[in-house]
């Protein structure tokens, strides 16, 4: 934590790295909480107190009474959902009317962007990306051709405005000969959740952010998704529409390079990714299910089974230089306890061609891999790092070469005693 500045939290990968419990580690260290990019498609898992609750646009900082959490300007947000969303966490006790405030520049997500989401992915067919369905991409893209509505909307003549937009995006959908819709019940609740957005404070929040920065106050951004879904850096056009990188905490705050501190870049010790688009460590053997059901990995926000594989060390390099990540936190060391050997993808190969370099199309890329010894021992019961098996802190030596960033903190179990610090 550095005072004055912005830390930035972030998947490095294809998202779905753990942060929702580093976050709960993380969160007690800081003034703020922000989200700058992203919507409904995070699905941030998080058991506090023997609970469960998916935050998807709330910040993870909430359950920490005191903290002030920010839904930046980057974001966009659904109503109905984050209706939904913050009426559960009020139903458990939470007091978010005060510590909760959204950013008037966000945009807004409307039921008819999701129609468009649906449409756009059965118009592509098999080069469907395997959207998360909640309109990300209608929404940013009306945001970059300036038709968007912002959260700052809903306090004056909304109606009518609303009325034009669903108005044009409704003709795009006969464009596209998508009719087959209703959304009809959607839209009441999407109306009852835009009313319900009014007892939120509606901010000017890079004012305020840079504010609390002038007078010390300590910030943590909380990435969604992860580097290589980001809109420009990641595997396009396999990617998410915003942007998720070190770039994009500035411009999804209003905060200037200057103020970012620390960039934590988070990965597991194995690889996931969810939805179509180029994968090159994927395994799609037994080792491959085997890494499925030891991690859990199935989507928080869809259900989809994720793809797994062996660890990518092109795309961590590639994420740690252009997020300028400045310390690693490696997650789920332990599902990894049971291998004999463990395979890290060391670079990639095609046509006789190899590279260390993230090339600019990753399709049709193959792994490369160093075999590596497996520790085969449980790591659930470690505490401290004199308690690890040789193998593994030679796995972390090794890694640390490789990446030339330092791991600084190691979960080793969903728990969040689970938890390394070296
Ligand atoms: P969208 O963000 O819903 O447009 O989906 C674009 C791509 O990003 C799809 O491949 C999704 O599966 C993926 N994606 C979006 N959000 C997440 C996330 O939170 N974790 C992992 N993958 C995500």
């Amino acid at each position: 934590m550095t005072k004055g500045k912005v830390d930035a939290l972030l998947g490095i990968v294809f998202g779905d790295e753990g942060k929702g419990k580093v976050v709960d580690v993380f969160t007690p260290r800081y003034d703020v909480v922000a989200r700058f990019a992203g919507g409904p498609n995070a699905g941030h898992t998080i058991i506090f107190e023997g609970k469960k609750f998916v935050l998807r646009s709330i910040p993870s900082g909430i359950f920490d009474e005191g903290k002030l959490n920010i839904i930046g300007n980057g974001c966009v947000i659904a109503p109905d959902l984050f209706m939904a969303e913050a009426q559960e966490l009020e139903s458990a006790g939470y007091d978010l009317r005060s510590r909760l405030h959204i950013s008037k520049r966000a945009h807004l997500i409307l039921p008819t962007h999701r129609v468009l989401d649906r449409a756009f992915e059965a118009a592509k067919g098999k080069n469907a990306v395997g959207t998360t369905g909640k309109g990300i991409g209608p929404t940013y893209s009306e945001k970059a051709s300036r038709t968007g509505l912002r959260v700052g909307d809903i306090l004056e003549n909304f109606e009518a405005k609303y009325a034009a937009l669903k108005a044009r995006h409704e003709q795009q959908l006969r464009d596209l000969h998508y009719t087959d819709y209703d959304i009809t019940e959607e839209e009441q609740r999407w109306l009852q959740g835009v009313e319900y957005m009014k007892n939120f404070q509606l901010t000017d929040s890079e004012a305020e952010i840079n504010h609390l920065l002038d007078e010390g106050k300590s910030v943590l951004a909380e990435g969604a998704q992860g580097t290589m879904l980001d809109i420009d850096h990641g595997t396009y056009p396999f990617v998410s529409s915003s942007s998720t990188t070190t770039g994009g905490v500035c411009t999804g705050l209003g905060v200037g390079p200057n103020r970012i501190g620390e960039v934590f870049g988070i990965f597991k010790a194995y690889s996931t990714r969810v939805g179509a688009g180029p994968f090159p460590v994927e395994l799609f053997d037994e080792t491959g299910d085997r890494l499925r059901e030891i991690g859990h990995e199935y989507g928080a926000v869809t259900g989809r089974n994720r793809r797994c594989g062996w660890i990518d060390l092109v795309a961590l390099k590639y994420a740690i230089m252009v997020n300028g990540v400045t310390q690693l936190v490696m997650m789920k060391s332990d599902v990894l306890d049971g291998f004999d050997t463990i395979r890290a993808c060391i670079a990639y190969e095609k046509d006789g061609q190899t590279t260390t370099e993230m090339p600019y199309d990753t399709e049709g890329w193959k792994a490369v891999y160093k075999d590596i010894k497996g520790w085969k021992q449980d790591l659930t019961a470690i505490t401290s790092e004199a308690q690890f098996p040789q193998a593994f802190s030679d796995y972390i030596a090794f890694l640390e070469a490789e990446l030339k960033t330092p791991i600084t903190i190691l979960s080793v179990g969903p728990d969040r005693a689970q938890t390394i610090m070296r």
